[in-house]
């Protein structure tokens, strides 16, 4: 068998076209805390979108023109909800134990996400060329080299810092995000924790069982 049958055949398993866009959830779906990930993803998609009519349009544009300025606070207050609502998201997807049932892939892109968000985030300040940024460089650089990876990561060559931010690092994190909900939508959400036993009301009439 060659490898597009069975890259199809692998598809056609775990992700069937009927359920691509499904219309039906679980009835425990129906919880604002399954929103958060779907807040996490728009406010990735206003950051690129943001971020790449900053780089299109150049510096000049984003710090001197109105329209520039603003494009340039929508992705800054796009990356404080970006996080916001990740840090919501990963918390309580711990609390719910989604990894659970053959899920531990899920979570364990997720995190690495998460960490590669606060590099990029990172690199996103240092962008910036002003006083708060070169202070930042400086300081991180030692940091940096203090880990061991000065040699692949130079926060002082501001080529390598802006080239990361908005190309390399944006492409990987969306391949991650990607994936991340590839494994969602093929596996199903997890089903919460049973209740405990001593929540549970006693059957019977004095129980109250079903009312
Ligand atoms: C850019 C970052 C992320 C995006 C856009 C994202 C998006 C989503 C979405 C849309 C879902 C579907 C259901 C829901 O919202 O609860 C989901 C599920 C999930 N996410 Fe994320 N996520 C991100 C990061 C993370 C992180 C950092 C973790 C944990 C370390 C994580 C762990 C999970 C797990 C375990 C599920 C499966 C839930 C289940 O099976 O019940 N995610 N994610
Ligand atoms: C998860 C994705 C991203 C995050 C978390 C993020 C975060 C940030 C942050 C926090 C800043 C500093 C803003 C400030 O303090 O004023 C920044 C700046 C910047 N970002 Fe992003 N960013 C992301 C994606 C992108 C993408 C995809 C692009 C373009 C293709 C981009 C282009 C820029 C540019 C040009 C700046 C410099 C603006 C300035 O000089 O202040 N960003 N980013």
């Amino acid at each position: 068998m060659n490898l597009t049958r069975r890259a199809q055949d692998s598809l056609k398993q775990r992700l069937p076209y009927d359920a691509l866009l499904p219309d039906r959830m679980p009835f425990y779906v129906s919880s604002l805390v399954y929103s958060f990930g779907a807040l996490t993803l728009g406010a990735f998609a206003m950051l690129i979108l943001s971020g790449v009519t900053m780089v299109a349009n150049g510096p000049l544009w984003w710090q001197t023109s109105a329209l520039g300025h603003y494009v340039h606070a929508v992705h800054y207050w796009s990356a404080q909800a970006f996080f916001f609502f990740l840090v919501l998201h990963l918390t309580s997807q711990f609390f719910m134990g989604s990894w659970r049932q053959g899920r531990a892939l899920t979570w364990m892109v997720g995190a690495f996400t998460f960490g590669l968000a606060v590099l990029e985030a990172f690199l996103g300040y240092l962008s910036r060329g002003d006083f708060f940024a070169q202070w930042n460089q400086t300081q991180g650089k030692a940091a940096f080299n203090a880990l061991g990876v000065g040699a692949w990561l130079n926060l002082l060559n501001n080529g390598q810092v802006y080239g990361l931010h908005i190309s390399v690092l944006p492409a990987v994190l969306v391949l991650l995000v990607g994936t991340h909900l590839f494994l969602v939508r093929s596996r199903g959400l997890a089903p919460p924790y049973p209740p405990d036993e001593a929540e549970v009301p006693a059957a019977g009439p004095a129980g109250g069982g079903d009312a």
